[in-house]
């Protein structure tokens, strides 16, 4: 795919179902008893993979329009044992939530996913999943293809988790669902927190406390969870592309409505208003249990930034996306504490820095840190071509950075913006960007 300088982008971009409260919703609603409707769900491949999941594991999970799908659970401790293995794809949440749900009952799955998915560590998950009494053998490192054999006693844990992931505490959580007793989750900083907030939803006993320690989360396990209807807010992940492409392609002005503003998810727009981003939160409201507002944006000029450490958690899968941008901004653009970044979907910080590298952008990085010296705006010579290693938020990011450059910018392999962002090229075709594929 090539995309290429264009003119003012234009119009309201709406933008998919938020893919973290798309995955929960559906495992949540194979967990309850009774009927789960859930409105504005992401179908992008990612999620349609943890649907075909749910159903392996004995959930009758039905489609009933777009966005719309309905889950008749099987209750906690309920899943039956999946007669094949598990594919979960391109998804790190969807693999990692189900192993955590499905560990504390005696079945035994064995899950795989495609290259990018079978090179990410799942030892942090199953790390906490073993003090629960479940096994998992995998290939070396806590590769997948693995086979997670659930604990059919399982004691309830307490556990801290080691590096700042919302999928790894979400995977306890869940295991904590079917275990008798109190689990405890510790997380030293704030990660996303809508696996606490939708189990309150479905009626789980749960606390939240800020200890020394952290954030301190109690779940008191085999609840029956109570159906819900759930209204899945648009993804902030997503809406950060057209945000961004429309801060730097001149004279550009979107609105992008109903924009989760969730504190554990909005740490980029944060940073985007530091760099000097016209971005206006209108309508600021509750939806399905999340505070959403309708961003108005216009094209700025930006002013390169530090992005403090802490605020990495709430901020993890925009980077890439910031990064591209800050090649337009006057000034480095400094990121620090992102380590998290190597072990994504690829190695974020390697595949931003050769690819920026490619179209002409000086990059500075290390084990855990990235720097951007921003060319300014127009300043960014672009032509060159980009692998997206089967990473959907590297591939956006590029396509963006080429709508302002002064020659074109081409990925390598578009088809993995499929798995968060199916409408992303139409999407943006509709506020007039010019992102052509070849072949078509
Ligand atoms: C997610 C957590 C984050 C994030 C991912 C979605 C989730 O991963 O990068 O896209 O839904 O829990 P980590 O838990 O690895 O930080």
């Amino acid at each position: 795919m090539t995309s290429r300088r264009c003119v003012p982008l234009r119009g309201v971009a709406e933008v998919p179902g938020d893919k973290s409260i798309s995955h929960r919703a559906l495992i949540l609603g194979a967990l309850a008893v009774g009927e789960t409707w859930i409105t504005g769900l992401l179908e992008g491949q990612d999620v349609l993979d943890t649907a075909a999941a749910m159903r392996a594991f004995g959930a009758d999970v039905q489609r009933l329009g777009p966005g719309e799908w309905a889950v008749h659970g099987v209750g906690v401790g309920g899943f039956a044992e999946p007669e094949d293995v598990i594919d979960c794809g391109n998804s790190g949440t969807g693999v990692r939530l189900i192993m955590g749900a499905m560990a504390t009952s005696p079945i035994t799955a064995t899950f795989t996913g495609d290259d990018s998915l079978r090179a990410r560590p799942m030892g942090r998950v199953t790390a906490p999943l073993s003090l629960f009494g479940a096994a998992a053998f995998g290939r070396a490192g806590g590769r997948l293809p693995m086979t997670v054999v659930g604990a059919a006693d399982p004691v309830p844990v307490r556990y801290e988790v080691p590096v700042p992931s919302a999928q790894v505490k979400s995977a306890v959580l869940l295991a904590g669902l079917n275990a008798p007793g109190r689990t405890v989750v510790i997380e030293r900083e704030a990660t996303r927190d809508h696996t606490e907030r939708m189990l309150a939803g479905f009626g789980a006993e749960i606390t939240v406390e800020q200890g020394e320690e952290g954030r301190v989360i109690t779940l008191t396990g085999q609840p029956e969870l109570r159906p819900q209807s759930v209204a899945v807010p648009r993804d902030p992940s997503s809406a950060a592309f057209p945000v961004c492409a429309a801060l730097i392609v001149e004279g550009s002005e979107i609105t992008v409505p109903g924009v989760s503003q969730n504190p554990t998810r909005n740490g980029l727009y944060t940073t985007l208003v530091e760099m000097g981003a016209d971005i206006v939160f209108e309508n600021p409201r509750e939806e399905g249990g999340e505070p959403v507002a309708d961003l108005r944006v216009r094209a700025s000029s930006l002013k390169g930034v530090e992005v403090p450490p802490e605020r990495a958690a709430s901020m993890i899968d925009e980077y890439p996306i910031l990064s591209a941008i800050a090649a337009f901004a006057e000034g480095r653009t400094v990121m620090r504490g992102v380590g998290e970044l190597r072990v994504k979907e690829s190695d974020r910080i390697d595949a931003m820095a050769r690819g920026l590298e490619a179209n002409g952008v000086r990059v500075e990085e290390g084990e855990d840190w990235f720097i951007v010296h921003g060319a300014g705006p127009g300043g960014v010579p672009g032509g060159g071509t980009c692998a997206t290693r089967l990473d959907h938020r590297i591939a956006m990011s590029f396509l963006c950075l080429g709508l302002a450059a002064q020659e074109p910018v081409r990925i390598d392999d578009g088809s993995a913006i499929a798995t968060s962002f199916p409408a992303f090229e139409d999407l943006m075709a509709g506020l007039g960007a010019y992102i052509a594929r070849r072949n078509r």
